[in-house]
């Protein structure tokens, strides 16, 4: 499948910052020398650059210091020259508003540091959340050839002998502990249990969604989403894309040629197929729009109403990635989805998805289903629009109660997050199991960075009775490690207007996930009145990143980019002089 022509030492981006003659090259050697090098280690080869998302800042990023020289390992068997660049890490258990107000910031630094350096392939490391569609958006507008090493799941957690899920069973737990059910010393335990090791969420949560997605993609080697992060064939995962890269420089195997429309169809049919992350489906607009492609939600829809959901995975089933791994891995579903992909998209190896996915087996039936014995005929996204999300809204039907599929209640609303921390728990809030929570003021620039809050709390005074989902909207996020009927990304969000900044207390919302209908049932010419009275919310920032980010955010359904930055124009090489 790969190109036969390769390329010459002349053609690479690198010879000309250290194949010419003239002063500038003079630097640029002599300063390379300055670390110790010569040209048996640089010359006539192609440089690697790893893109290392390390940080004390990121737990799940703990190995990837040795995952770079591993990398490096790999480049030099081949031929190459790696050097490695550090970039922005998003530790999404650390970094406040949202790691997704940063996402296009590691995005801007990767293009800029593969742009501005002689680099001629990267090798991209990230795992946690936004690290994997900000270091491939960067890269797929550079577009040089690049391999991605996913982070890889971290270990099982464990309490008293039970496995435990990131963030799902975080969530269970504080439920459990707001209702008496466990008390402190259990959940100090829980504590002690829930990560033990590196690597990165091991739910099917937003780390492990992206980590398939660019699998599918092509952009990774084969099996390489699967692999928990501490296991000995993730250290070999990362040599041999350090020897794959160089190859791929010669073969000038670009980002653009694997990024296809079929290959994100593939993405999107597999995200149905694992039940993955909502987070997934702005990531995945975010990056098609890197490479010119236009991926409406209503594609995620059409998508998800004819692929079974397969991975029996938490938060929408019962294992864990490590479980999965060793039940035969991404490769061994994606070939349960059959005539569903189109097998003939390229991947980083030269081969198609088809050729790769040939020898898969499942080990485990009841981890990796197959369309037979699917845990739900449809996906488990799905996309609904109405008067209250005129541009769309998602919601994850196979991880919330049947019950409320078709629901209608009264909202109960929040005007922005302090107001509902303030308010939940409050024994004289008026709210009963069929109310709707509205969360306002909580999306792109609202949050701002659309926090991760979309999983609104059940009121405490509920929690004892027993009430463990509710209906609840918001144009926030979730943690993919997150379950509930949970209405998200609502667009366009509240505080620049949008219809779910109307909402008032009392008014009934109906809700029809078989229908994909959101509806707000009040008047046209009630809303007109309250819209007209309606008041935009102070700016957020005055200053640095805060305001170019709210000047130029996208709205969730067109995939949050900047607008600068969306679309496929070319990255300008720099000059060298
Ligand atoms: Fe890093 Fe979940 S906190 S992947």
């Amino acid at each position: 499948m790969t190109t036969s022509r390769r390329k010459s030492y002349a053609e690479l981006r690198s010879a000309r910052w250290y194949g010419a003659t003239d002063l500038r090259s003079f630097g640029h050697r002599s300063r390379t020398k300055q670390m110790g090098y010569d040209a048996a280690d640089y010359g006539g080869k192609p440089v690697i650059g790893i893109i290392n998302t390390w940080s004390d800042m990121n737990s799940c990023h703990a190995h990837l210091r040795d995952r770079a020289e591993e990398v490096k390992r790999g480049v030099l068997q081949a031929g190459g020259f790696p050097v490695e660049m550090p970039a922005m890490s998003l530790g999404e258990a650390f970094m406040k508003p949202s790691t997704m107000m940063y996402r296009n910031l590691l995005a801007m630094e990767t293009e800029e540091l593969l742009r501005a350096n002689p680099i001629d392939g990267a090798v991209l490391l990230g795992g946690c959340d936004k690290t994997v569609p900000a270091l491939v958006m960067g890269a797929a507008s550079m577009n040089l050839p690049t391999i991605f090493v996913p982070a890889g799941p971290m270990l099982r957690g464990n309490w008293h002998g039970q496995p435990l899920g990131s963030g799902s069973d975080v969530w269970k737990y504080w439920a459990e502990l707001r209702a008496g059910k466990i008390d402190e010393e259990d959940w100090r335990e829980i504590e002690d249990g829930i990560a033990r090791s590196a690597g990165t969420c091991m739910t099917m949560g937003t780390a492990s969604t992206m980590a398939a997605m660019v699998e599918v993609l092509g952009l990774t080697l084969p099996g390489a989403s699967s692999i928990p992060a501490v296991d000995s064939s993730h250290s070999r995962l990362a040599a041999a894309s350090g020897r794959r890269i160089v190859e791929m420089v010669w073969e000038d195997l670009k980002a653009s040629a694997i990024l296809t429309k079929a290959a994100f169809d593939n993405a999107v049919t597999t995200l149905m197929a694992i039940g993955g992350s909502t987070n997934a489906v702005i990531h995945l607009v975010a990056m098609a729009g890197r490479v010119g492609i236009d991926l409406p939600l209503d594609r995620f829809d059409a998508l998800s109403r004819t692929t079974p959901f397969l991975a029996n995975i938490r938060p929408s089933g019962k294992y864990l990635m490590e479980d999965f791994y060793y039940a035969g891995g991404l490769r061994a579903l994606l070939r349960q989805l059959g005539g569903k992909l189109d097998t003939r998209c390229l991947s980083v190896n030269g081969k198609s998805l088809g050729e790769n996915i040939a020898r898969a087996e499942i080990y485990n039936n009841d981890v990796i289903r197959t369309p037979d014995s699917a845990l739900r005929a449809e996906g488990g996204l799905a996309v609904l629009r109405g008067n209250l999300a005129p541009d769309g809204a998602v919601i994850k039907p196979a991880a919330m109660e049947e019950r409320l599929l078709r629901h209608r209640g009264k909202a109960v609303v929040f005007r922005d997050y302090n107001d509902m921390a303030a308010r939940i728990d409050d024994p004289a809030l008026e709210v009963t199991a069929d109310s709707v929570l509205v969360l306002q003021n909580a999306g792109p620039q609202g949050g701002p960075g659309m926090p991760e809050w979309g999983q609104l709390p059940i009121p405490k005074k509920l929690l004892k009775e027993g009430v463990r989902d509710m209906v609840r909207i918001s144009d926030a996020r979730m943690s993919g490690t997150s379950y509930g009927a949970c209405v998200l990304h609502v667009a366009p969000e509240s505080f620049i207007g949008g219809p779910l900044a109307l909402v008032r207390e009392g008014d009934v919302i109906e809700l029809d996930v078989p229908e994909r209908r959101l509806h707000l049932a009040v008047a046209a010419e009630e809303l007109a009145q309250r819209k007209a009275a309606w008041r935009a919310p102070p700016r957020k920032f005055e200053r640095s990143y805060g305001a170019l980010f709210s000047a130029h955010i996208g709205q969730a359904d067109r995939g949050c980019d900047f607008d600068f930055l969306a679309g496929a124009a070319p990255v300008p090489e720099p000059e060298i002089h």
